[in-house]
């Protein structure tokens, strides 16, 4: 019965959630240990400037956990509104009057001393939905953790050298193959009911709710995400050049942008702009993965560092619009998030309900980068697909729309106000995602020409 939800883990007890407090924290500390100059310019008009996003997880920590389920009398009202995302888009952020960067880091540590002294007063097991099994604090951990992504792909923008560590990842499959062991190969899904989101996780976001019978046919998904390797063989195909693959608003949107490769990738590496080259035994894969190397090879810049494209890595900073196109190419489609969903076997995740391991999936900034394809078979679910947890978010087919008998909860803002035909889901979360801020249930949601974010993809296609 493997489309079965197993029981769900206990809800999380107070030293976890203090845990998990901290480990955030750090994370965003750690995003923003930089010059005051760098934390107050505006890297990209696609994103705030860093110090914005430092208070702002402050903010929406005292908002929720101090005011909404303490009833503490507001620290600092007179920001609510500047740190409120709805009211100012990000390319007016850095015209706000913002907190600097020292007073940002007093005023979240000084929210979160109160927030520790209201999980210490907290009854886990009130039945008020903010406060059953910790919701408030879930909530902000998620949150503060998505922000660290964020900021991320904020820091990837700048092309600032220097600013993000990067680390050691377990090699993939295709080292003595001589071949990029590409998302050509599938794993079968046999046709039939699996129950698709959750009731039962207590941090659970409510557009993961309510769970419900989804009935699928068979079909094939890739093994792995596409590999660049993969999606190099698109480009030199002429896959930009063709319209007969891409959705009209993809063709018009690659037209107009003169878009003709991933985000951050340049033909050539010398004229990659900001970031230093380094040669090609300098690249810091960890995995002995091939690459493409300079000549007529592509590079890209990752951090602020121009280096050869790792044939053997999923491909990231695509478009939906560039994933759509090249699933066309390979004879193929998106899976919706349906197919993407049961893949995963009906579990917290693909093993299973534990926790992730290092052997399992790339999570939680291991390493500035996606592991190569084929590294996580510790990781598969019960048909096979490996990575689907963690390295690239991975783009589907399908809208972000709410589940039969979805009930908005905390707020409307969270993901009501995102539902119609204008954003895609995306799931799995990728390298840059901490395992406290994903599960398969977890929906993502954009709009389809952003790249900025860690996406790929994988395909899939109809048996039979
Ligand atoms: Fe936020």
């Amino acid at each position: 019965m493997r489309e079965r939800h197993a029981p769900p883990p206990p809800a999380a007890g107070k030293e976890l959630i203090a845990a998990e407090l901290a480990a955030a924290r750090a994370r965003s500390l750690a995003y923003t240990d930089m010059e005051d100059d760098l934390l107050v310019r505006q890297h990209s008009p696609l994103m705030s400037p860093l110090v914005w996003d430092l208070a702002h997880v402050g903010n929406y920590e005292e908002l929720w956990v101090l005011r909404a389920a303490g009833g503490i009398t507001p620290l600092r009202p007179e920001i609510d509104d500047i740190y409120d995302a709805f009211k100012h888009p990000r390319k007016d952020r850095p015209s706000l009057p913002l907190l600097g960067p020292a007073e940002a880091r007093r005023y979240i540590s000084g929210v979160r001393g109160r927030v520790l002294d209201v999980l210490d007063a907290v009854d886990l097991d009130d039945p008020d939905p903010l406060r059953a099994g910790g919701f408030v604090f879930g909530l902000v951990v998620q949150h503060e953790h998505q922000h660290d992504e964020t900021m991320l792909a904020t820091l990837q923008l700048s092309g600032e050298p220097g600013l993000i560590q990067d680390g050691e990842l377990p090699a993939g499959c295709a080292q003595d193959a001589g071949e990029t062991r590409s998302g050509q190969d599938e794993v079968f899904v046999p046709p039939g009911p699996f129950v698709m989101g959750t009731d039962a996780l207590p941090w659970a976001y409510d557009n993961e709710r309510p769970s419900h019978l989804m009935d699928l046919p068979a079909y094939w998904i890739d093994r792995w995400p596409v590999s660049n390797g993969d999606y190099l063989a698109f480009i030199a195909d002429g896959g930009y050049d063709d319209p007969r693959w891409w959705r009209p608003e993809g063709w018009e949107w690659v037209r107009q942008k003169g878009i003709h490769a991933p985000l951050f990738w340049t033909r050539g590496g010398a004229e990659g702009g900001a970031g230093r080259r380094t040669g090609s035994h300098a690249v810091h894969t960890g995995n002995g993965g091939r690459h493409a190397a300079g000549g007529d090879g592509w590079w890209r810049r990752r951090f602020g560092r121009m280096e050869p494209v790792p044939l053997d890595e999923p491909v990231q900073h695509v478009s939906w619009y560039e994933a759509d196109a090249y699933a066309r190419w390979a004879g193929k489609r998106l899976p919706t998030e349906a197919e993407w969903e049961k893949a995963c076997g009906g579990r917290r995740f693909p093993w299973g309900d534990a926790d992730p391991r290092p052997d399992q999936a790339n999570l939680g900034h291991r390493a500035a980068r996606p592991a190569p394809v084929g590294a996580y078979p510790a990781g598969a679910g019960p048909y096979g697909a490996e990575q689907m947890i963690g390295d690239v978010w991975e783009w589907t087919s399908s809208w972000f729309q709410p589940y039969p008998g979805f009930r908005s909860f905390p707020y409307p803002e969270y993901s009501e106000v995102f539902f119609g035909e204008t954003y895609r889901v995306l799931r799995g979360g990728s390298w840059a995602t901490h395992s406290a801020a994903i599960r398969t249930t977890f929906r993502n949601w954009d709009y389809p020409i952003r790249r900025q974010i860690f996406a790929g993809f994988r395909c899939a296609r109809v048996a039979g």
